[in-house]
């Protein structure tokens, strides 16, 4: 078990976390992918617990912290609704309780915000967002370090974002807020982000354009989602109708600065949300994307069970 002398901290949506701790963590995860890539032995986590929790499906954020996990010489539990008595309605409060007595840090993918915060107010142990309804926390943190390997600091940048006002929007209006950089945000009409959902302060960091061309002008970074997330599959065909104008083509990469960067969270749809020629063009950074999953979580798990370390 974590020794108590570490002050218990959660991952629950990016602002969690300051500017100067990102900075620790994308110098810490930049050393952690170093050393994997060398094959060196990493065990700062030695003999700690993960329990993963799943309330929807996942190929990235499983493997991730699961691969991650045991690199850092720790080890896993994973459980989903199916085959826990979460899907038998046991309180979340008593889960809570029981599983962070057994593990060191809970990493939970589920809807409602609220219910991954009513977890951490009764649990032990840091508990990590791995996707909920209205964030993605782990998945900005590993864009953001994907970015600056690519291009440098993010400060100062235009990030633009086409597409639905879903869990990335919301994260990445937190990391813009935080970290000083700007977003510009093209959505359906009825599909826009909420300010209050977002947990944002202010309009400074953001700029809304009905125009997703427009939105992508002078960008440094080009980001997209599915039409659909996961929970919202009952909307698929009225999405499908509203998202056609919000395509990530090659026309729109044109819009963009010439060096900008292509991101997508995966999974995605060639076709609907993004153009093979885009996602698959030489400005598409996916796949380190979706590498620096393993090495940012891997960083924040040290940090919030050890501190700054190393
Ligand atoms: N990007 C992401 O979170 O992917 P998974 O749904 O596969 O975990
Ligand atoms: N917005 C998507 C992201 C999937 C990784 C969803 O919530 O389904």
């Amino acid at each position: 078990m974590t020794p108590p002398a570490m002050t218990l901290k959660h991952y629950l949506q990016f602002s969690d976390l300051t500017a100067d701790e990102y900075a620790w963590l994308f110098q810490r995860a930049a050393i952690i992918k170093k050393k994997f890539k060398a094959y060196e032995k990493h065990h700062s986590l030695a003999d700690r617990t993960l329990a993963m929790i799943f309330e929807k499906a996942s190929t990235r954020t499983r493997v991730s912290f699961e691969a991650g996990m045991y690199q850092l010489g720790g080890s896993v539990v994973h459980l989903t609704t199916g085959d826990s008595q979460l899907g038998r309605a046991e309180p979340i409060e008593d889960s809570a309780k029981v599983i962070s007595r057994m593990v060191d840090l809970v990493m939970i993918r589920t809807f409602g915000q609220d219910k991954i915060e009513l977890f951490a107010r009764h649990s032990r142990v840091p508990v990590i967002n791995g996707l909920t309804n209205e964030f993605h926390p782990c998945q900005i943190l590993a864009d953001i370090f994907t970015y600056i390997e690519h291009r440098g600091a993010i400060a100062g940048k235009t990030v633009a974002w086409v597409g639905d006002g879903n869990n990335m929007a919301n994260t990445w209006l937190q990391a813009a807020e935080l970290l000083g950089f700007t977003v510009h945000l093209s959505t359906p009409s009825g599909y826009e982000v909420d300010q209050a959902i977002a947990g944002i302060r202010g309009t400074d960091s953001y700029k809304v354009f009905k125009d997703p061309m427009q939105a992508c002008q002078g960008a440094d970074l080009v980001t997209t989602d599915v039409w659909t997330s996961m929970g919202y599959e009952a909307e698929n065909e009225a999405r499908k109708k509203a998202f056609a104008d919000w395509c990530v083509d090659e026309e729109m990469m044109r819009a963009a600065k010439p060096d900008a960067l292509f991101m997508h969270c995966l999974p995605a749809h060639r076709g609907e949300e993004v153009a093979a020629e885009v996602i698959d063009g030489p400005q598409s950074v996916v796949w380190d994307e979706a590498e620096n999953r393993m090495h940012a979580q891997k960083a924040l798990m040290e940090y919030l069970l050890l501190g700054r370390v190393g």
